[in-house]
């Protein structure tokens, strides 16, 4: 056990004579994340006693790779001081990297080479918020296997995903990377997207390893913005933000990205409680840790660490094995051992971190990607047909007033309207980084194959969009006011589009932001639809033909108006390589729309933060109450979305009425589908603790089920209910405990479930 281990085993039992933490409630003696693998240990340890400092730093290492430094990146390599790269996506120049380090370098370790293996490699699927919204963990199993599959073909050994934070402010770009506002929701995707990567166990055959970021709290930065600042009180980062990293941990992800940010005002890199007490001592987790982008090197920034050297002391003390990109490690530690700051035991204690996974990954044995699979993994028909049904999946039908979709195919014509109708970049969204526009269809391409030339599309944009691009009605940017001349060639445009929908027999309009307004980086001030799509979209309603909306977008949007007066939405996020085929799908009934909002849809961004599992604080609970000037009520709950279909749920039942803290509860309920059309529906449960040490959430999700029924079918569906899901951590006794009581139950297909029933809870 490295020192650093047994330091974390002192604090921890610090801990639990000062506040009982999550490690004493659970276990005593905490199970490794990853089994216990002597052959591995043994061989780590055999060469660990043959590397010189220069190499155990090196291991430590992790560089971005750029080819105007190749020269000084490879002769690192061939000395061995390199440990991993990101950012090479050429199978060609990983392997070149790869033989320098087997062949050439004195211990021949192999780099492990990794990437942003968001939605996709090079077929891109859609967002993780999307797929999120399909509720169905399997397919986004599926999809993240599908994923791994083809970055490990050209040499991709780890991909910096999932994204495990909680995102409850759509002004933070970043909310688009997760899977929404819900920690049990949360952990169930964050643990589907790790099996998916990483298959069953670490070092599967076309598999790579997953890595659990940006721990922790990052979600919640101030005003949304994105790298500020979190302040999180304890007991929402016990029960919000950290269950799904610790779900991830337990599906086993090999590794853990520390975040940028100050989580209550210790940078969460350089955050011993964190990484130490919370990680790896209570958790039990036994991967290796890596920084994001530059975090090491920013402690100094965040005003945590005096000088390059303290940062890298702080961060590797702390916990941070490997340093993304900054170099303060390779170029600081040896002197922090010398005068102190930093102990050979802590810096074993990385290095051994690290050449575990490189072991479990088989890459001592297997360092280099078949080339035999560099291009025959890549874009092939099973990847263009999973990524098109993980987007048919994912997408929300928010509106559908009259039965307006699905169209029918023998219509004469559609205008088929907005700035992204055939932007191939747009449609595959951020964190594509290795997608090829050309390998994309677009959502114009995607009616054609489905339409052929029986229907007449009159396409145009009607309105462009950038990002910081002057509007018309925009103010904001008075020096970038638009030329007299562009105006008169945007409104012929805005006239244009509205002259088509005039002339046509239905209106799409595709809305919504362009790639870029959504990601890292991309925080926002308003919801609003960028540049004048508003103005577009109220024009195109004014003329009284049918009109539905396509949202292209990565996080809930101001649509008020569009909700009252525009007949059909159908929010099909950043839908993938596939999008356009999905998007023309789910328009024309070939595939029903059975996605279900992961995010509560808040009506202005003045509602901002807004999550379902608020406490209840106040009778009576109405929605007018809280602002004089509008309502508390969102727009869409969490947990909603309309189908072609129309579903009852009824006859809620439990098996017990009083179950013991360790046992479980079979709920189970009748789903009707009361239509002709066969759909999905997603039957959730949801749970209330009427009373405890602690007011409580006024519901919280605590199972649900993605359900298929043919048309008129009826199922009786039954959930297990873990009575150990009803455990939280008490602010009040600072500690993790079932609390025997009275619960309310709820089941339906939407956090406003109203089927209700109760249960109590015994010892
Ligand atoms: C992001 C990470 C990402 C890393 C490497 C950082 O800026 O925050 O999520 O994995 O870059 O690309």
């Amino acid at each position: 056990m490295g020192m650093r281990r047994v330091m974390a085993t002192v604090s921890v039992c610090l801990v639990a004579v000062l506040a009982a933490s999550p490690a004493q409630q659970r276990a005593a003696a905490v199970a490794p994340s990853l089994p216990n693998d002597p052959a591995a240990t043994k061989f780590v340890d055999d060469l660990m006693k043959k590397m010189t400092m220069e190499e155990r730093l090196g291991q430590m290492e992790q560089i971005a790779w750029s080819g105007r430094e190749r020269q000084a990146n490879e002769g690192h390599v061939r000395k061995g001081e390199v440990g991993s790269f990101l950012n090479i996506t050429d199978a060609a120049t990983i392997a070149r990297l790869q033989h320098f380090a087997v062949d050439e370098s004195r211990l021949h370790i192999p780099i492990i080479f990794g990437f942003d293996v968001i939605h996709g490699f090079r077929t891109i699927y859609p967002i993780p918020l999307a797929m999120a919204s399909s509720w169905d963990p399997a397919m986004v199993t599926a999809s993240q296997a599908m994923a791994a599959k083809e970055a490990s073909s050209v040499g991709i050994n780890w991909t910096f995903a999932p994204m495990a934070d909680i995102a409850r402010d759509p002004r933070w770009g970043r909310i688009m990377e997760g899977a929404g506002e819900d920690p049990f929701l949360g952990a169930a995707i964050a643990a589907a997207q790790v099996k998916g990567f990483q298959g069953d166990k670490i070092g599967e055959a076309g598999r790579i390893l997953a890595c659990a970021k940006h721990f922790a709290g990052y979600g919640a930065a101030d005003g949304g913005r994105d790298y500020d600042s979190s302040n999180i009180s304890d007991e929402q980062l016990w029960n919000v933000y950290l269950p799904p990293f610790h779900a991830a941990v337990q599906a086993g992800a090999g590794s853990v990205m520390s975040a940028y940010e100050d989580l209550n005002g210790v940078p969460a890199t350089g955050n011993k409680w964190l990484l130490h007490d919370v990680l790896r001592s209570t958790w039990g987790f036994n991967g290796f840790v890596v920084s994001d982008w530059d975090a090491v090197k920013n402690l100094q920034t965040h005003g945590l660490a005096a000088s390059p050297e303290d940062a890298a002391a702080r961060a590797a003390t702390a916990g941070v094995d490997m340093e993304m990109t900054s170099h303060t490690y390779r170029d600081t530690l040896a002197a922090g051992l010398k005068d102190g700051s930093i102990t050979m035991a802590a810096i074993d204690t990385a290095v051994r971190d690290i050449l575990m996974i490189k072991y479990r990954l088989g890459l001592f044995d297997h360092p280099y990607a078949d080339p035999a699979h560099y291009t025959s993994e890549i874009l092939t028909p099973e990847q263009h047909a999973a990524a098109r049904l993980a987007a048919n999946r994912s997408a929300i039908l928010l509106r559908n007033e009259g039965g307006l979709l699905p169209l029918k195919k023998t219509i004469g014509s559609i205008a088929l309207i907005g700035p992204m109708v055939d932007s191939a970049s747009d449609i595959m969204g951020s964190w594509s980084l290795a997608g090829l526009p050309q390998d994309s269809v677009t959502v114009l391409q995607g009616l054609k194959n489905k339409l052929g030339p029986s229907v007449t599309i009159n396409y145009t944009k009607g309105v462009t969009i950038d990002r910081k691009q002057p509007s018309i009605f925009d103010e904001q940017f008075p020096d970038q006011k638009m030329t007299l001349e562009t105006k008169q060639v945007r409104d012929a445009e805005f006239t244009k589009a509205i002259d088509m929908v005039k002339r046509s027999d239905v209106a799409v309009l595709v809305l919504g932001e362009a790639h870029n307004m959504s990601g890292e980086r991309a925080s926002r001030e308003t919801l609003n639809l960028p540049g004048e799509q508003e103005q577009l979209l109220e024009a195109a309603v004014a003329t009284g033909k049918p009109v539905a909306l396509v949202l292209l977008n990565g996080r809930p949007l101001d649509i008020l108006w569009a909700s009252q007066h525009v007949p059909a939405i159908l929010e099909a996020w950043y839908p993938g390589s596939e999008g356009g085929n999905a998007v023309a799908d789910l328009l024309f009934g070939d595939a029903n729309p059975g996605g279900k909002l992961t995010v509560t849809w808040p009506r202005t961004v003045g509602q901002v933060p807004t999550y379902y599992a608020q406490n209840l604080t106040q009778i009576p609970d109405d929605m007018t109450g809280r602002y004089w000037d509008g309502l508390s009520s969102p727009l869409y709950v969490f947990g909603y979305g309309l189908s072609y279909s129309t579903f009852t749920v009824d006859d809620l039942k439990t098996d017990a009425a009083s179950v013991k803290t360790t046992g479980t509860i079979q709920v189970s309920v009748d789903l009707h589908n009361t239509s002709g059309v066969t759909g999905d529906d997603v039957v959730q449960i949801y749970t209330h603790q009427q009373a405890g040490s602690a007011s409580r959430p006024r519901r919280e999700l605590k199972g649900f089920q993605r359900v298929h029924l043919n048309a008129g079918e009826t199922r009786t569906v039954t959930i297990p209910l873990k009575v150990s899901d009803l455990g939280f951590w008490s602010p009040a006794n600072h500690s993790w405990a079932v609390e025997p009581g009275t619960f309310d139950l709820w089941a339906g297909d939407s956090s406003a479930a109203t089927l209700h029933a109760g249960f109590t809870v015994t010892r």
